[in-house]
């Protein structure tokens, strides 16, 4: 395509021996552009089919499958205003990819979780059903404000050895424990947790798919840092690699990414919003609009590591919206999970139209 825009700018378009070309050219161009979009379309399959086909099942799928869709329909009977629940899966902490099959060495993704235990709790006020998607032992909701060992530093024996929280705790322990058991009592929050890339893929493929039936109803906070990279399956070796060799070779392979297949198929009428994560705060926003664009996605959120506490930039087609907490004590999830779900009520209204 590259030397037929030369040769259309070099000569004169108009002139007749050259008119057949004027039709030709760009016809060419189009064919050539939606070969290649075919060509990486063809790619992505054959990369998501390798990796789905090479991941070691999940042992609890259908235990998942009926968790999910008892979840999903309770929370699709209308309340007493008349609405059902909007159902939100957010994904939360990073994936890792094993490098042996019984594994003892893997290659770790950065994020503690914060950002998805926070933004669920954000959610569940709002009104939301939340599936919590989840890295085991990272940050869960309601908890954040606890020490790191919340047993051994909030509780302590009494006299008659009987267990007591301490004073110091007794507002944060009660206020923890009242509103992790409302959200799951009351049947709003279901939390389910994975390890590896392959358990988080798959995991989000049944969720997705176990969602279509709510339609609009539906949305994606892709939180999670995802592995870009992974040894799949067949190539791992089965115990641990030795450290004789100064050395060692293991062989990466790319993760598909799987947000333009979660938007086409696994969900299409979902509200899909992922994240972008950089370093450097010079190339965020491109980044993040290049993401919207290739991904299709309705919004994504820009965050700078050492800032993403503080600000985040929500990129959309027709806005770019900067979300800052309102002070040191307070989130910036609270008013981004304000915004994030009007504009997916607008969004539920404009597809009924
Ligand atoms: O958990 P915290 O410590 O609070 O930190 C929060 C956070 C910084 C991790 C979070 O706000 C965030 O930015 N999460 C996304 C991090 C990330 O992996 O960004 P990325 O640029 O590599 O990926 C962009 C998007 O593609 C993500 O929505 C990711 O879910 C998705 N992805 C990535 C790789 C891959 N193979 N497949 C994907 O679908």
């Amino acid at each position: 395509s590259g030397s037929a825009t030369t040769v259309a700018a070099a000569v004169n378009p108009f002139a007749p021996q050259f008119r057949s070309s004027i039709f030709l050219l760009p016809r060419e161009i189009l064919m050539d552009a939606a070969n290649r979009s075919e060509d990486v379309e063809q790619t992505l399959q054959t990369q998501v089919k390798a990796f789905f086909d090479s991941a070691p099942p999940l042992h609890n799928s259908h235990d998942i499958t009926q968790k999910l869709n008892q979840f999903i329909q309770r929370n699709s009977s209308s309340s007493e205003n008349g609405d059902a629940r909007r159902i939100v899966c957010v994904t939360s902490g990073g994936t890792t990819a094993p490098l042996e099959q019984r594994c003892v060495r893997y290659v770790d993704n950065f994020s503690s979780g914060h950002r998805g235990a926070t933004s669920t709790e954000y959610f569940l006020k709002a009104g939301y059903a939340v599936i919590f998607l989840c890295r085991r032992g990272s940050f869960q909701p309601f908890c954040r404000s606890l020490p790191d060992d919340p047993l051994v530093e909030c509780f302590e024996p009494t006299n008659d050895l009987d267990i007591q929280v301490r004073n110091a705790y007794s507002e944060t322990v009660k206020r923890a424990i009242v509103d992790h058991h409302t959200a799951v009592a009351g049947g709003h929050l279901l939390k389910l947790p994975f390890g590896t890339i392959f358990e988080y893929l798959q995991m989000l493929q049944i969720i997705a798919v176990s969602m279509r039936c709510i339609g609009t109803r539906a949305m994606f906070y892709l939180a999670a840092a995802v592995s870009d990279y992974y040894v799949p399956w067949k190539d791992m070796v089965e115990h641990k690699i030795q450290s004789g060799s100064h050395l060692l070779d293991v062989k990466l392979v790319q993760v598909p990414k799987m947000l333009s297949v979660l938007r086409e198929n696994w969900a299409p009428l979902a509200f899909c919003i992922s994240f972008k994560l950089e370093t450097d705060s010079s190339i965020l926003l491109n980044k993040g609009n290049a993401a919207l664009e290739k991904y299709k996605m309705h919004a994504v959120v820009a965050n700078e590591l050492s800032t993403r506490k503080e600000q985040v930039v929500v990129i959309t087609r027709t806005e770019k919206i900067t979300v800052l907490r309102d002070n040191s004590e307070s989130d910036v999830e609270n008013p981004l999970i304000k915004l994030l779900s009007e504009r997916h009520i607008s969004y539920i209204k404009d597809s009924s139209r």
